[in-house]
């Protein structure tokens, strides 16, 4: 890497071309010191490079869709300075475990499905008050704090070896989703939540590896929700 450059080299994959994925070095400006990942893999799409194939959106860590795999980490490359990175390239790989479409493009359905598995959303089980809103107080609302901040980046569910090797395992962003519903007071469906994952290939199969905490970007912590709600099964359900 010279003083005014910065290379990037980026796992590319093209089904109608290649075998398997392989390696490409790309040389780009060092523009500005907060110069980012998403960035650099912008300023190759549009001037070196028009078939660079990836994921972004919102520019700004709230949608979740620039996760990627970059210089051993899982992370967004929204917010990835490649200033911080250290000395050397930027090297880029797709999220693990999912179908490479193309270059850093995954096939995010699976990841979907188990989000879907949750029922992510209130189920109240009881008609809406005629001020038109379920009301919640500041306490009950505090207890969302931190569990309504997953961006559905999937950085944690790829990371897990355990998601990876069990196919009917929900994994760690689904049963974090679940602890947030599980957690608000509104919320009418505890025991049809917690029997969704009580079984052996449910929240039982989490081994604890804490691949997931270490991994998500937003300093969330998808393994104490995995053993909250095994506590709260103990106490509710009992164990299978
Ligand atoms: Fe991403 Fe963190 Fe949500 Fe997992 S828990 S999907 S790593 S934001
Ligand atoms: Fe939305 Fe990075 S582009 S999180």
């Amino acid at each position: 890497m010279g003083k005014e450059t910065v290379i990037f080299n980026i796992s590319r994959f093209d089904p109608d071309k290649d075998k398997k994925p392989h390696f490409q070095k790309f040389e780009i400006p060092f523009l500005r010191k907060d110069l980012t990942v998403l960035e650099g893999l912008n300023y190759i799409q549009q001037r070196l490079d028009h078939s660079l194939a990836y994921r972004s959106s919102c520019r700004a860590a709230i949608c979740g869709s620039c996760a990627m795999y970059i210089n051993g980490k899982y992370r967004l490359a929204c917010n990835t300075l490649v200033s911080k990175l250290g000395p050397g390239a930027v090297t880029i790989s797709p999220l693990a475990n999912l179908k490479v479409h193309k270059d850093l493009f995954v096939d995010m359905k699976p990841f979907w499905e188990k989000y879907e598995q949750i029922r992510p959303y209130l189920i109240t089980g009881k008609p809406l008050p005629a001020e038109g809103e379920h009301p919640q107080s500041q306490e009950e609302r505090a207890k969302l704090d931190k569990l309504i901040d997953c961006i559905l980046c999937s950085c944690c569910h790829v990371s897990c070896p355990v998601t990876a090797s069990h196919v009917n395992y929900p994994g760690p962003m689904a049963l974090l989703n679940l602890d947030r519903f599980l957690s608000d007071s509104r919320d009418g469906a505890r025991s049809e939540r917690l029997s969704i994952v009580n079984d052996e290939q449910g929240v039982w199969r989490c081994h604890t590896v804490f691949n997931c905490q270490e991994a998500c970007p937003k300093d969330l912590n998808p393994s104490g929700a995995i053993a909250r709600i095994k506590m709260k099964m103990v106490k509710e359900k009992g164990n299978p």
